[in-house]
């Protein structure tokens, strides 16, 4: 029997460490957190547009309808909604019509993964509203290849050519641990993320991106040129001495790439021995390269990661694609945090709902 109503929750994420580095097949290690976005199903009437989808955002409280069948291209919200259903058909997955019901608490545009949080939690919730039996529900599916279908909602028709970071984040996250994620292989091992009395909090830097017309898909191209160049397949295969037969800035963007995936080996070992104090010292490092090698920040980020220092954060540094959005600090346990500081905490993974 079909299901007559389905639901799901996908988080989003903080990057702990390893930024820009997993369209260069290198490593990250993100962890999903308590906010995300929640999808509630319901299939239409079958005498009544049962082949459309009516869509309700609820924070913005607006609407878009639109065919199963060929959904057109639209700007905005709308773009991640058509997209995701056009992927899934394309994929195969049986598909029905319905009222689709969104709501969330990340920030969007925020660096907090709003993007991944939708597209996931509107995949297991369609997939499970089209299931005939419940062998085809969210904790049966290829994470994996989900993940990839929701990188494709970017590239087409949202127009960012972003990698697979959030997504992975996203439907892999347990609680207490990082995602230690290499992008070569796409395996991910779970490092817990032990904090005792010390805390990791976001600010926001009041600024806002949108990847598809910032200069994150000119990175792309920089590092996939220097690949070329080096003759390589990706920058995860070159060596730090071939980086001088480069030309900037192609250099000091595979310099960043390179440097970037030795911090995330440091930061899972830093957390594997409890040694905060070094994580924090690698998450200003690799700030001070997303800055000045990926040329990544602006004016209000660099304000915001000041402020968290001065406010005693160890470490702080910008997260996601850059250009905007948040800043996470790391925080001793007899530090308080500033009141404008939100705390983030591992959180679980992407899962269906009783609907
Ligand atoms: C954005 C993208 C990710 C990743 C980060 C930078 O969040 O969606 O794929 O590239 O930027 O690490």
């Amino acid at each position: 029997m079909p299901h007559e109503r389905s639901g799901a929750f996908a988080p989003g994420r903080v990057n702990l460490i390893g930024e820009h580095t997993d369209y260069n097949r290198g490593l990250a290690l993100p962890f999903a957190i308590g906010e995300g976005v929640t999808v509630h199903t319901r299939a239409r009437d079958p005498d009544s547009a049962a082949d459309r989808i009516l869509a309700h955002a609820r924070d913005l409280d607006e609407t878009d309808e639109f065919d199963l069948a060929a959904p057109p291209p639209a700007p905005g919200w709308r773009a991640f909604v058509r997209g995701t259903v056009a992927e899934l058909a394309h994929a195969g997955y049986p598909l029905r019509g319905a009222h689709v019901d969104i709501a969330g608490d990340v920030p969007l545009g925020g660096g907090l993964s709003s993007s991944a949080a939708l597209e996931v939690a509107l995949c297991l919730a369609l997939i499970r509203l089209g299931a005939d039996t419940d062998d085809e529900t969210g904790s049966e599916l290829d994470r994996t290849k989900l993940a990839q279908l929701c990188a494709r909602v970017e590239h087409r028709w949202v127009g960012a050519r972003t990698g697979l970071l959030d997504q992975l984040a996203s439907l892999y996250g347990r609680r207490d641990a990082a995602s230690l994620i290499d992008f070569a292989t796409l395996r991910i091992e779970h490092v817990p993320l032990r904090l005792g009395s010390w805390r990791l909090a976001v600010a926001d830097s009041g600024e806002r991106h949108v990847h598809a017309s910032s200069p994150y898909n000119q990175r792309r191209a920089e590092c996939q040129r220097a690949s070329e160049l080096l003759g390589v397949a990706s920058l995860r295969e070159a060596e730090v001495q071939q980086l001088e037969n480069l030309p900037e800035p192609l250099r000091a963007r595979a310099r960043h790439v390179l440097s970037e995936n030795e911090r995330v080996l440091a930061a899972a070992e830093a957390l594997r021995s409890g040694d905060l104090l070094a994580l924090g010292a690698l998450l200003n490092r690799s700030h001070a390269s997303l800055r000045d090698c990926y040329e990544v920040s602006t004016a209000a980020v660099e304000r915001t990661v000041r402020d968290m220092q001065e406010a005693g954060a160890v470490g702080a540094r910008m997260i996601g694609g850059g250009f905007g959005g948040y800043v996470l600090g790391l925080f001793a346990p007899s530090i308080p945090l500033p009141d404008a500081l939100r705390e983030v905490r591992p959180g679980g993974g992407a899962h269906l709902l009783g609907a």
